[in-house]
């Protein structure tokens, strides 16, 4: 196992294990532009047991009194164990009888197109490394918690799979609009736009979304889910803005990804949030995606090359 002090004066990529950003089997993945990997299980440290560990236990209490019940239901069946790093054939095991969505190993950044298509397909693209565990709170990229923690018990309730499915055929429509736009500007535009739409409405739904119960509000986006201070935050603070899922007001609001969100927006049910999954196709096919307000997110060049070399089977 290596100590802090260690690695404070090594060369951070000469590590063995699969911590975030430190490990060389992630960056040698990265080099050789190998986006889909294997899981290689015995890479994990001792620490980064540890780091599941204690991110697994102080998050249990705040999912029972935060968490809506489709998750809860969820983690039960996905039968993680609250020690140790789950192999990700195992949570296939239980999780694919139950909707058909699989964890599909990736080795980072996965191009918006691609990512949205693997919903389509039922696979979720899932991060292997995880956090340090001296530094458990705050982290701007996914880590194996956030994705197989936070995002993949939702992905056992069936109406909540197909919300998603759904919205992976939205983008599938959105590259299909594109390829029949001529003028490659105008192209661009379109999809710069339509990508920042979906990425909203992903962002105020599948990651922040909370959910309307008999009991108040509860929690199913799965950047809450994965964290202990916001979890909380995103409930009880006074602060938060806390309304009605309005699809006009989401795709074009911005949203900043460096601190606890100021506002959230409260969904009924899965039906009604696939009834939100296909107003926005609808709109899309409509043209009302093509000039959402600019801002947050960015759409990177990568996110519009998946789009434009969309494979549209
Ligand atoms: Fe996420």
């Amino acid at each position: 196992m290596k100590s802090s002090s260690v690695s404070s004066f090594s060369p951070r990529l000469t590590e063995a294990d699969l911590t975030t950003n430190e490990s060389s089997f992630i960056e040698q993945a990265k080099r050789s532009r190998q986006l889909y990997i294997e899981q290689p299980y015995d890479l994990y440290s001792e620490e980064n047991h540890e780091a599941w560990r204690k991110l697994y236990a102080r998050m249990l209490p705040r999912w029972d009194r935060y968490a809506n019940q489709h998750f809860l239901k969820g983690i039960h069946s996905l039968c993680l164990d609250p020690n140790r790093i789950p192999r990700l054939e195992d949570v296939n095991r239980f999780l694919k009888p139950l909707t058909g969505f699989q964890t599909k190993a990736v080795s980072g950044y996965v191009p918006a197109f691609v990512f949205f298509d693997c919903l389509r397909n039922r696979a979720f693209p899932t991060t292997i490394t995880i956090r340090r565990a001296d530094k458990l709170d705050y982290l701007p990229e996914p880590d194996i918690f956030h994705d197989v923690a936070g995002h993949v018990p939702m992905h056992t309730d069936k109406n909540f799979a197909e919300a998603l499915v759904r919205f992976g055929e939205c983008a599938h429509t959105a590259a299909e609009i594109a390829a029949g736009i001529r003028g490659p500007d105008t192209r661009t535009h379109y999809l710069t736009s339509v990508i920042r739409a979906m990425a909203r409405f992903f962002w105020f739904t599948i990651e922040f979304g909370l959910m309307r119960g008999s009991d108040g509000f509860k929690v199913y986006g799965s950047g809450l889910l994965s964290s202990y201070g916001e979890i909380a935050h995103a409930i009880e603070a006074p602060e938060v803005q806390r309304y009605p899922m309005q699809l006009e007001w989401a795709i074009n609001q911005g949203f900043e990804i460096n601190h606890y969100q100021p506002l959230l927006f409260v969904v009924d049910s899965f039906d009604h949030l696939f009834s939100l999954v296909d107003q926005l196709e609808n709109w899309m096919k409509a043209g009302k995606l093509s000039n959402v307000a600019p801002g947050e997110p960015g759409v990177n060049e990568e996110d519009l090359k998946s789009f434009l070399h969309a494979e549209l089977t």
